[in-house]
Order: structure tokens, then sequence, then C-alpha cells
């Protein structure tokens, strides 16, 4: 037998292990510990959650995996998806679905009908941001809130869809030109965890090259530019898992005691109407 048949008789026994509710959910708690762009993502918009109220419009939702993180702040939470983007990236069978579809173009809503506007990881997959940025300060109520995250370090995603980074200043110079005024940035980790990521991310899918496993698992299924499984070497998963866990927690504590703010994984910005 060759060594790819091997490879893929292995990695078959894994995708059936995966199939079984406690081996899943060990493995997909793990995986989303070593992913720190996921796991900071996520502890970023729990800790913005709060901020949220009334009426809020979720733009670029995907399968709108922040509504239950958001719900017990807001009376509404509406998602919606750019209809062809969207058709054409995300190949989510996630249980949520988008609420409404546009074509990119106008936001299907009254002008200031919305108390909150959230926007995670779209703003790079548009070529024109600009006329993005005034819909979705359009739509803003006046004492409304934006919460938009976008990243400033990220591997190519959702190709050919990824048009650009951002940096705070764009970030800020860019809500400026669409009338609102940046209150606060946060960052998503720092040099540690810009270095982890990368790390963990080539042990994931250029040492081991487990992008199969980890679509199963339900993550990364839009980065088709991963590839398929050929190179795949489930053998190896005994040493690149625990390096993965101690690369994600070593990043985690450097970044608390050697901290470089000039880089970081992705910046989330609040963001109001100007005043006056
Ligand atoms: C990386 S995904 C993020 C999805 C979701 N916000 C999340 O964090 O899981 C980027 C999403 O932006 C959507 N998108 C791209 N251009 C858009 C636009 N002009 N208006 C609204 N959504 C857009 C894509 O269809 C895609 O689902």
């Amino acid at each position: 037998m060759s060594q790819g048949a091997k490879s893929t008789g292995a990695m078959g026994v894994l995708q059936s292990a995966l199939k079984f509710g406690p081996v899943q959910r060990t493995a997909r708690r793990t995986a989303d510990w070593v992913d720190l762009q996921y796991s900071l993502l996520l502890e970023q918009i729990a800790k913005a959650a709060p901020r949220a109220r009334g009426r809020l419009l979720d733009v670029g939702c995907g399968d709108k995996p922040y509504e239950p993180t958001f719900r017990p702040y807001v009376t509404e939470y509406i998602g919606i998806e750019h209809e062809s983007v969207f058709a054409q990236t995300n190949a989510s069978t996630g249980a949520r679905r988008p609420d409404l579809y546009y074509d990119g173009s106008r936001l299907p809503f009254e002008d200031a009908s919305f108390d909150t506007v959230l926007s995670i990881q779209v703003l790079e997959h548009t070529p024109r941001p600009m006329p993005l940025l005034h819909e979705m300060a359009r739509v803003l109520r006046p004492s409304g809130l934006l919460i938009l995250s976008a990243p400033f370090s990220a591997r190519l995603h959702e190709e050919p869809f990824d048009f650009f980074r951002y940096t705070p200043h764009g970030l800020r110079a860019m809500c400026g030109e669409a009338g609102l005024e940046v209150t606060e940035v946060w960052d998503q980790g720092n040099l540690w965890s810009v270095i982890g990521h990368k790390l963990n991310s080539f042990l994931a899918f250029r040492v081991a090259g487990i992008q199969g496993l980890a679509v199963e698992m339900g993550k990364h299924t839009q980065e088709t530019s991963l590839g398929p499984d050929s190179k795949s070497r489930p053998w190896s998963l005994p040493f690149v898992v625990p390096a993965m866990v101690a690369i994600a927690g070593g990043a985690r504590v450097l970044d608390r005691v050697a901290p470089d703010l000039t880089e970081t994984l992705s910046y989330m910005v609040f963001a109001r109407h100007r005043a006056g």
C-alpha cells in the first residue's frame, strides 16, 4: 500500500471518529482554542455585546454566528448578506441563515433605522468599502453605535473576494469620511498572537494537512485557498496538536508580558455619528 493510501485510511478513521458527539465536541473546543484568530475574536465579541441595544443590523452576517451572544442585549437582530458574494463564498451549512439578501449597493432600510450596526470581518471582502461604510452610517440612528471588526493580518480567505487589510488610522479616516467618529479601538492580540496564529496555521494546514478535518468540524469552510487534503499527514497529529496548544498558550502569555502593539490580527472599532 502506498504512503498516500495509508494517509487516506488514517484520515478516514479520524473523520469517522469525529462523527461521535463527545469526540467532535472535544476536537472542536481544542481547534477553536488553538485558532487564535477565531478564539480572540469571540472573546472580543463577548466583551462588546453588552454595548449593543435596540434594533441591531449585522451587515455581512454569514450564518449569524454572533446572534446568541448579542440577543440578550437587543430587541431585534437582523442579518443581511450580499446575495451573490454569499452564494459564491459561504458554503456553510450552519443552522442560522441570513434574514435578508441585497445586491451590495443600497441596504434596503430607511435612514436612521438601527440602534446598533455590527459588521464583523466584512470590510476586507468588498472592492468598494467606502460606499458600504456610508450605507452603515446612513441606517444608523444619530445616537446609534457601529461595532466593526476588520483584519490587519490575516491569510488570504474567501478568494477572490479578499481585497484589503486595515490599520486603526485607516479605519478612523474611513469612518470620518462616512460621518462617524471612532470612539474606541481594540486590538485582537498583538505580535505574539500574530506569530502564534501563523505558526499554528502552518502546522495544521501545511504540516498535518488537516483542512478536511477542519471543514468536518465546521471550521474554515470558505477557505478554498487551503486546497484539498492531498498531503494530509494524520500520523503527525500526536506531535502537531500538543505543539499547537503550547504555541497558542505561549502567545497569549507573551502578549501580556512582552506586548508589541505594532502588530495584531484584527481591529475592532466602536464609532458614533459625529456630533454637530
Ligand atoms: C469572512 S465572512 C464573515 C461572516 C460573518 N460576519 C462572520 O464573522 O462569521 C465575510 C462575509 O461578508 C459578506 N460580504 C461581502 N461583501 C459584502 C457586502 N458588500 N455587503 C454585505 N456583506 C458582504 C460575504 O458574503 C461573507 O459572508
